[in-house]
């Protein structure tokens, strides 16, 4: 479907689909082998998208009982917003890649469910689109727009202000991948671009100088492409949307990041995409809280599959979680119904774990309700 059409076209949701892991699988099912391991693999060995999973499980939830849950909601404030629940969409690319309607059709679940959308830099329709196809949707979550940086600054400025004028409420700038990971099961099973399927919103990156003998070729193109601190001031200079940065995983990057000035963080490692072997984002989380010290919002994602998954993030001191790749099955099961139906789940589970550990607000979760082991 062309990304003008008004509304996206709907699709039955598989039989038997009742849970995260069961829209993986379906959607390993229908997914051709190299598209699959572009949506669900890693970098390198992907030990780290698989620790993000086993963290999450690896902590038990201790239930308090007997206590009165009476007007308990999921109810929750980030950056000036209140939202319906404390689970957003996080930006994933191409989302044509795996159904016709991409973007547009996960900004219709996103809203319909009152999640939170943060739009990819590589989404394939217009980001115009998305803000106008969901933007006057009164009850629909906080819309975000995700920025790798661009080689060119003024690129980045028409980004941003693009952005800003379309409605979107904060820039999440990734910080994590000023190189692509070696992503080997990518590799392998050839994965390549279809053609058509393009970041739309970027514009073709300008040619880099050729490495010199004995040079780094990453290290070289580096300096043009990567931000560094420095920018961060820049960056909030030319706009007046609150600054997000994604993808941090040391206490000292996180008081740097309050240091300068960024509304929020999102205790990421891409999912394992970027860097293998870092930590999971479960086990880093806690130390980051302390380290930041409620200055500003966390969020974290990486393998968050289950609502008692959301419910340990904010234990551990998360204000809101994100979820990647569930998205993506969902929306390549069934479009938009697909997406809306893994939130659901995910938003039903959550409040079933809230209110059996005697939770009646997501101020009530803390380490109080969790064990280690
Ligand atoms: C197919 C795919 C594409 C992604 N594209 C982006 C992107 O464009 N920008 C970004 O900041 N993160 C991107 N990510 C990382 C996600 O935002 C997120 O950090 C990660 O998927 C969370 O882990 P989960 O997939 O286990 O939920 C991508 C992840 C996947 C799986």
């Amino acid at each position: 479907m062309p990304e003008s059409s008004a509304v996206p076209a709907l699709s039955a949701l598989p039989p038997g689909v009742v849970t995260l892991d069961d829209h993986e699988r379906a959607a390993q099912a229908r997914l051709d082998a190299a598209t699959w391991a572009y949506v669900h693999g890693g970098a390198g060995d992907e030990l780290t998208a698989g620790r993000n999973r086993q963290a999450w499980q690896a902590r038990s939830l201790v239930p308090r009982v007997l206590r009165d849950l009476t007007g308990g909601h999921t109810r929750t404030t980030l950056l000036g917003r209140t939202l319906a629940h404390p689970i957003l969409i996080a930006p994933t690319a191409f989302h044509r890649l795996v159904h016709p309607d991409g973007e547009l059709a996960t900004a219709y679940a996103a809203a319909a469910q009152g999640a939170g959308l943060v739009l990819s830099a590589q989404a394939t329709v217009t980001l115009e689109s998305v803000a106008t196809a969901i933007g006057a949707d009164a009850t629909r979550g906080p819309l975000w727009f995700q920025l790798y940086w661009q080689r060119a600054r003024d690129a980045v400025r028409q980004l941003v202000a693009r952005a800003e004028a379309a409605g979107y409420e904060a820039i999440v700038l990734t910080v994590d991948a000023s190189s692509s990971g070696a992503r080997d099961r990518e590799r392998r099973a050839g994965f390549q671009l279809p053609p058509g399927i393009t970041a739309v919103n970027l514009k073709p990156a300008p040619t880099t100088s050729a490495p010199t003998p004995g040079d780094s070729g990453l290290f070289t193109r580096l300096p043009e492409g990567a931000p560094t601190w420095s920018d961060i001031a820049w960056l909030r200079s030319i706009t007046r949307l609150p600054i997000v940065l994604k993808g941090i995983l040391h206490e000292a990057d996180a008081r740097q990041a309050v240091h300068e000035g960024a509304a929020a963080i999102i205790v990421s490692n891409h999912g394992g995409r970027t860097l293998d072997t870092t930590p999971a984002t479960a086990t880093v989380l806690p130390r980051l809280a302390d380290a930041v010290g409620g200055a500003v919002p966390l969020l974290v994602d990486g393998g968050i599959r289950r609502g008692t998954d959301v419910a340990k993030a904010l234990a551990l001191g998360a204000s809101a979680v994100l979820i990647g790749r569930p998205v993506i099955y969902g929306l390549a099961n069934a479009g938009a119904i697909g997406v809306a139906h893994v939130l659901r789940l995910l938003r039903d589970e959550f409040e079933i774990a809230m209110a059996l550990c005697g939770c009646r607000t997501v101020a009530d979760l803390s380490a109080d309700v969790l064990l280690q082991a």
